[in-house]
C-alpha cells in the first residue's frame, strides 16, 4: 500500500506485508544490507545486483571510516549518478547508507527498506542521515531524503522481542504527540502493533517533515521523549536501547507537561506505560548523571542573559497536538523523580 504523498517530502512511502521485487529501482542499483536480514532477503527470492554487500551492524560500527570502503567499492564498480543505493536494515544501517549515498558523487538517490520497528516508524524516514563521533551520537551527517521508503512487516518476524518493544515507544511517542490517549493505550498491548498504526505514524511524520524539513519549528515535536531520553540513553552507557530511553523520556514528559500546567493524561495510561517500563528500572540512570548531558543538548536554545541556557521541551497533552517550550534543564528533575518512584512501585507486566 502506498501512502498519499506529503507536500514538500520527496519520498514515496510504502507499507507492505512482505517484500517484493516490484518495489526495487527500475534502473541500475546496488544493495547495502544489514547481515542480520540477509537470509530473509534471500529466502524471499529477491535479487542482489553486482557490487552489493551485507555488513555486520551495531552502534559501534556507525563510524565514518566504515563508509569509506563502500564508497571506494561503488567507484571501482563504476556506479554513476543515476544509480540508486537500496539500504536494507535497521536504523544504524539506514543512517549510514543514507549518508554514504549523500556523499557519493555529492549525492545519489537511495531507497530505505527499514527492517526494525524503530526504523520503520522513525529512523528510515525524514532524511536525517549520520554517523557517530567520539564526542557523541549522530554528530556527522547530512539531510538526504530517500526517494522511496518501503516498510515490510514480515522482516519484523526475526526481530528480538526487546528490539520490537524498543521500537514500540516511537509509536507511543507519535500517539502522545497527537494527544490520542486511546491510541497510546492500544499500542501498549502485547504483540506486534498493527499496520494501521504504522501507516498513521508515518503519514503524520511525513506531513510534519514536509512542512519543516530542517527542524526549525514544528518538526521539533517529533523529539517528544528524546530530550530526557537522549540523556538517559547516554548516561546508561547505552545499556538502554534508544526506544527504551524514549519511552522513559515520554513518561517523564507527561509529568513535565502536567507540572507546567497542561491537562494530564489519564492515570491508567501513565500506569500502563510505567508497568511496561518497569523492567528497565535497574538501568535507569540517576538524575545527577542526566543533568550535565541535558545541559549539553545539541538542540539547546542558548542563554538569554546570565542564567542557564534553555532546551526545547516537548509537552504532550490529551486531545491536542503537543506544545513546545524552551525551559531550563533543571525542570526535568521532578519529572525524573516522579517517574523513578512510579517505576519502583509498578507491577511488572506478566
Ligand atoms: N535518522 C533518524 O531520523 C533516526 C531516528 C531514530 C533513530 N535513529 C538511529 O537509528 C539507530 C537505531 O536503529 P535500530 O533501533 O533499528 O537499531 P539497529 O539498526 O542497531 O538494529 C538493532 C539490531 O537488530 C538487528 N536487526 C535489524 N533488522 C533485523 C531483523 N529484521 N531481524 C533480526 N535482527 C535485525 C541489527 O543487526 C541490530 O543488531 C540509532 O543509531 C539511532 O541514532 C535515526
Ligand atoms: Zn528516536
Amino acid at each position: 500500500m502506498e501512502l498519499p504523498a506529503a507536500d514538500g517530502l520527496p519520498t514515496r512511502i510504502f507499507v507492505e506485508e512482505a517484500p517484493h521485487a516490484g518495489l526495487l529501482p527500475e534502473g541500475r542499483w546496488v544493495l547495502l544490507g544489514d547481515a542480520a536480514v540477509r537470509d530473509t532477503w534471500r529466502s524471499a527470492g529477491l535479487p542482489e545486483p553486482p557490487g552489493s554487500r551485507w555488513v555486520p551492524v551495531s552502534e559501534a560500527t556507525k563510524r565514518l571510516e566504515v563508509l569509506v570502503p563502500w564508497l571506494e567499492g561503488w567507484a571501482e564498480a563504476g556506479l554513476d549518478r543515476a544509480a540508486t543505493v537500496v539500504a536494507v536494515g535497521g536504523g544504524v544501517l539506514t543512517d549510514m547508507a543514507g549518508l554514504a549515498a549523500a556523499l557519493y558523487m555529492r549525492g545519489i538517490p537511495w531507497h530505505a527498506w527499514p527492517t526494525t520497528l524503530l526504523s520503520q516508524v522513525d529512523a528510515g524516514l525524514g532524511g536525517k542521515t549520520a554517523v557517530d563521533l567520539a564526542a557523541g551520537k549522530n554528530l556527522a551527517g547530512a539531510f538526504h531524503h530517500p526517494a522511496r521508503f518501503v516498510a515490510c512487516r514480515s522482516f519484523l518476524a526475526t526481530l528480538p522481542p526487546r528490539q520490537l518493544d524498543s521500537g514500540r515507544w516511537e509509536l507511543v511517542k507519535m500517539a502522545l504527540m497527537a494527544g490520542d490517549a486511546a491510541w497510546a493505550r492500544a499500542l501498549l498491548a502485547p504483540g506486534m502493533p498493527g499496520a494501521d498504526s504504522l501507516a498513521r505514524a508515518l503519514r503524520t511524520k511525513a506531513e510534519i517533515v514536509g512542512r519543516d524539513p530542517r527542524e526549525a519549528g514544528e518538526r521539533r515535536l517529533l523529539n517528544l521523549g528524546h530530550t530526557l531520553g537522549h540523556a538517559l540513553e547516554a548516561a546508561s552507557a547505552f545499556r538502554l536501547l534508544h526506544g527504551e530511553a524514549v519511552g522513559l523520556g515520554c513518561l517523564a514528559a507527561c509529568f513535565l507537561a502536567e507540572a507546567e500546567g497542561l491537562p494530564p493524561f489519564p492515570g491508567d495510561l501513565l500506569a500502563a506505560m510505567a508497568a511496561r517500563l518497569a523492567p528497565l528500572r535497574p538501568d535507569l540512570p540517576a538524575w545527577e548523571a542526566c543533568l550535565p548531558l541535558l545541559r549539553r543538548d545539541k538542540k539547546a536554545v542558548g542563554a538569554d542573559g546570565p542564567g542557564e541556557s534553555r532546551i526545547h521541551c516537548i509537552l504532550p497533552r490529551p486531545h491536542a497536538l503537543a506544545d513546545q517550550r524552551p525551559l531550563p534543564p533543571q525542570v526535568w528533575r521532578r519529572p525524573h523523580e516522579r517517574m523513578a518512584r512510579l517505576l519502583q512501585s509498578s507491577e511488572m507486566p506478566t
